[in-house]
């Protein structure tokens, strides 16, 4: 799968996209992640990226024709090896919520171009002629889009198959959807348990260390349900349409 970032900070994704399971991925090609600097196709001899909004109004915004030269530049450089069309996604607050199924169904795209918004924002007649979606992290503001593309980068990549050692990481995680009562419904993680046995009197619940398979599913179903029930009651109302086989 390819990602390519559009920013006016490349820098700040280097330590991440260097480090951890991510950095892994990305040497072992399981997924291509390039970051591209807005500024290089900025107006003028001082590069200028962003203007006043019109009818006044505080803050930037960015300029619509930058923004399509800086996509264009990235889509003209990958077109001879990629035969597929890009899924443009700006990272916006005022976006579709990110969750776990959406990052299932942006997953499917193979070829991702995150922007990486800034300022008061961008033009709309750009989001309207070239963005396919808009996404939003949380009902919260962050400086700008780049801590927005980091997640949403991370969360897909770990869907890319040959990203975690076992894909069956993926299936029994929180999110992951179980069928209660003839309807889909996405769960919190069940409560894990390693050594010691015995920590600071509190032991391993004995279910556990039966060796019962059957029964240590049956354990941790219910531990996800009451934990869901608990945590997020929101999640057990939410009828899931999109389904996929476990
Ligand atoms: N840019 C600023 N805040 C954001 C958010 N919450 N999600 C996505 N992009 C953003």
């Amino acid at each position: 799968m390819r990602f390519d970032i559009l920013t006016l900070f490349p820098d700040f994704f280097k330590g991440p996209l260097s480090s951890s399971l991510l950095g892994k991925a990305i040497e072992k090609k399981i997924v291509e992640i390039y970051l591209h600097d807005i500024r290089e196709c900025g107006v003028g001899k001082h590069k200028q990226v962003d203007d006043r909004p019109f009818g006044g109004g505080p803050g930037m915004v960015l300029k619509p024709d930058v923004l399509k030269q800086s996509l264009e530049k990235v889509t003209r450089s990958a077109k001879k090896k990629e035969a597929k069309k890009p899924h443009v996604v700006l990272l916006d607050p005022a976006g579709q919520p990110f969750n776990q199924q959406k990052a299932k169904d942006l997953a499917k795209k193979q070829w991702l171009i995150l922007i990486c918004g800034h300022y008061e924002g961008v033009d709309e007649r750009f989001k309207e002629l070239f963005v396919d979606s808009e996404v939003s992290i949380g009902d919260y503001i962050l400086s700008g889009g780049e801590t927005a593309a980091l997640v949403v980068t991370e969360t897909i990549s770990r869907l890319v198959p040959g990203f975690l050692g076992k894909q069956e990481s993926v299936i029994s995680e929180s999110f992951s959807k179980v069928k209660l009562g003839g309807k889909e419904v996405a769960l919190l993680d069940y409560p894990a348990f390693t050594r010691p046995e015995n920590f600071l009197n509190r032991r391993v619940p004995k279910v556990l260390l039966s060796g019962n398979h059957q029964q240590i599913e049956k354990w941790r179903l219910e531990k996800a349900i009451e934990k869901t029930r608990k945590r997020r009651p929101d999640l057990l109302r939410e009828q899931i349409t999109v389904s996929r086989k476990r």
